[in-house]
Parts: C-alpha cells; structure tokens; sequence
C-alpha cells in the first residue's frame, strides 16, 4: 500500500473538506493511504517532515489587486513559516492552492507566491471545497507528481 503526505490549513473548512475527500477517493481508488498534517491544530509548534509531500493551502489576503505589490497574507502565515523550518520545504513536492475566483487576479495567489519563494510548483487549484471532478483530476496530478519527484531523488 503506498502513501501520501498532505500539509495543509483550512480557517473555515473547506481545505479540510477537500483533503478528506481526496483521502477517501486515493484509498478507494489507488489503496493509498494518507498522512493529514493539518497546521492550524499544531498552534506554531513545528517538526521536520522526511518524506515527500504536498501542500494545499487556501488564499486570505487583504488588500492589493493580484497584480502589483500591496496584498497582505492574513491567518494561513503558519503554513509558510511550518514549510520553511527545517527545511521542510525540500521534501514539498508541489502546491496546490484554494480560493475563490470572486477575488479576480488574487485568485489562489498565496499558493502561487509560495511556489515562487520556495521554488516548488504550483501544481493545482480548486474553488471553496472543490468539486468531484476536482478531486479525480488532481488526484491524477498530485501521483504524477509524486512519482516524478520520488524518481528525481531516488
Ligand atoms: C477574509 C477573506 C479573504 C479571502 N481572500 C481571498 C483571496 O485573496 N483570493 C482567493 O482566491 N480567495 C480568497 N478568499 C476565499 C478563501 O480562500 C476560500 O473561501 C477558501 O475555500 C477558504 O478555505 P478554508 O475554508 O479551508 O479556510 C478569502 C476569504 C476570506 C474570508
């Protein structure tokens, strides 16, 4: 049985949503089990994760308009400082990032501006909790993914 680790946030649920819909489907599916680091139960305490794994992360942002600088990052800040310490974030092999479209050009931008800072890619996003086809298309993704990294440092 082979596994997956998720590092995530969720404020209002939807990511914790999505992360246990996509756990249900990779262990139906793929008889994959998950690893859920959920940040916002760990109250800033931090710890090396060794294994390969993705991050979801919803978008909170206040201010600025996507495209120049001036946007804040509000409540998801310890996701990013647990992905930095320890160098976590060798072992991130993509991001995926949540939001909502309403927000135009800062649509899923703290997940993009993750990937730039950390040099991980950005490998998906989804609107809220996500659909059914949202999770089917990146669980194809995130294994994709999983097994060209595992390849790369094997
Ligand atoms: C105060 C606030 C600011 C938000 N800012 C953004 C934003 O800049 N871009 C975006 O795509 N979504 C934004 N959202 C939408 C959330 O990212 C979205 O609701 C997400 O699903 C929340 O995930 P969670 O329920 O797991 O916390 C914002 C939501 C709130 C409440």
């Amino acid at each position: 049985m082979s596994q997956l680790t998720i590092v995530y946030i969720s404020l209002s649920g939807n990511t914790q949503s999505f992360v246990r819909r996509l756990s249900d489907y990779l262990k139906l599916n793929h008889d994959m089990t998950t690893r859920q680091i959920n940040i916002k139960e760990l109250d800033h305490q931090t710890f090396p994760v060794e294994e390969p794994f993705v991050a979801i992360l919803p978008t909170y942002l206040e201010g600025g308009n996507g495209i120049d600088d001036g946007d804040v990052e509000i409540l998801t800040n310890p996701l990013g400082d647990f992905i930095a310490a320890h160098d976590n974030y060798k072992h991130c092999f993509g991001i995926i990032g949540s939001g909502n479209r309403n927000f135009n050009n800062q649509y899923c931008l703290t997940a993009k501006q993750y990937a730039k800072r950390f040099g991980f890619p950005m490998i998906g996003d989804f609107e809220l909790r996500g659909t059914s086809s949202d999770i089917e298309r990146l669980a194809a993704v995130i294994l994709e993914t999983q097994e060209a990294f595992a390849t790369k440092i094997s």
